[in-house]
């Protein structure tokens, strides 16, 4: 719930906010052609700051959101399509890490720009777990361990399909190729009641993933965790996330030990209609 607060030595009567407005719950007082909520509409705002952001002047604020909060887009924002395309061909699943600590500011800025990921509606309500004890994590990753045996043993022809077998007794031997090590994970989660929150919280560790090389991090995702997290009672336990939450996704990451110097062939499944 938002309205629209203009500054009028500023606005410029151009309408963009109007155009711009992914509710159309913006409109131009009709004596004054500033811009103003559609009356009884601020509770359709998404405070997704499209207004704001798209006023040349500075000249649109909302009640919730004041335009001195939001930075300037640099003018280089767009590094192009040859230097981000590489960039993103270059990222790769890291599954060796150094053994060092990740510094509480760079995991902070990893999460405070990921933040910036598009959630449905606007929700912002993808929530992060983060841990960055080895103990704690080695305890959770032998729950994923145990969760493996029982599967092994109650439905073996998964188990075997998803070489649990050969995990398990990796692990027996002191190989940890479920969390590989890492010094941090991460686990998105949210509501269960809001329909978009999955793909909310997908779509916020793939924004994490690709940001964390830039901060020298790299990452992987740690798909026999979550789907451990998902249904296995004493790893859901442990996380002590509330049941009200589902849990959506996990990226493990620390600083790789690895340097890439190819880019291995990737394929695009599409058909052109
Ligand atoms: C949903 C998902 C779950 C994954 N789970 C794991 C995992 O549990 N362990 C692992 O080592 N890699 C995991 N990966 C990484 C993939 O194996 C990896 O993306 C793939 O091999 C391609 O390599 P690249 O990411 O370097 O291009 C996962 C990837 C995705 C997208």
């Amino acid at each position: 719930m938002s309205a629209v607060i203009i500054d009028t030595d500023k606005c410029k009567k151009d309408k963009l906010c109007v155009l711009e407005c992914p509710m159309k719950i913006i409109t131009l007082n009709s004596d004054t052609g500033i811009p103003e909520t559609v009356h009884n509409a601020e509770n359709m705002c998404l405070n997704c700051g499209h207004c704001i952001a798209v006023c040349p002047y500075g000249a649109l604020s909302l009640t919730s959101m004041k335009v001195e909060e939001c930075h300037s887009v640099a003018p280089n924002w767009n590094p192009g399509i040859e230097t981000i395309g590489n960039y993103f061909k270059a990222r790769r699943s890291i599954r060796r890490f150094k053994n060092k600590t990740v510094e509480k500011e760079i995991l902070e800025k990893l999460i405070e720009i990921t933040a910036y990921a598009p959630t449905g509606h606007n929700s912002q309500t993808v929530e992060y777990l983060i841990f960055t004890d080895k103990e704690i994590i080695k305890e959770l990753t032998l729950h994923v361990i145990n969760w493996m045996r029982e599967m092994l043993n109650n439905a073996p022809d998964i188990g075997k399909s998803m070489h649990f077998d050969m995990i398990t007794r990796a692990w027996a031997l002191g190989v940890d190729v479920v969390m590989h090590n890492a010094p941090v994970v991460i686990i998105a989660h949210g509501k269960k009641n809001n329909p978009n929150t999955a793909t909310s919280c997908a779509i916020a560790l793939t924004h994490l993933e690709l940001i964390a090389p830039a901060l020298g991090l790299g990452s992987c995702w740690a798909g026999y965790f979550t789907w451990c997290a998902m249904t296995y009672p004493p790893l859901r336990k442990a996380l002590s996330i509330p049941d009200c939450n589902g849990i959506y996704g996990t990226i493990m990451t620390g600083y790789p030990m690895a340097k890439y110097y190819r880019i291995p062939k990737r394929k695009a499944l599409v058909e052109w209609r």
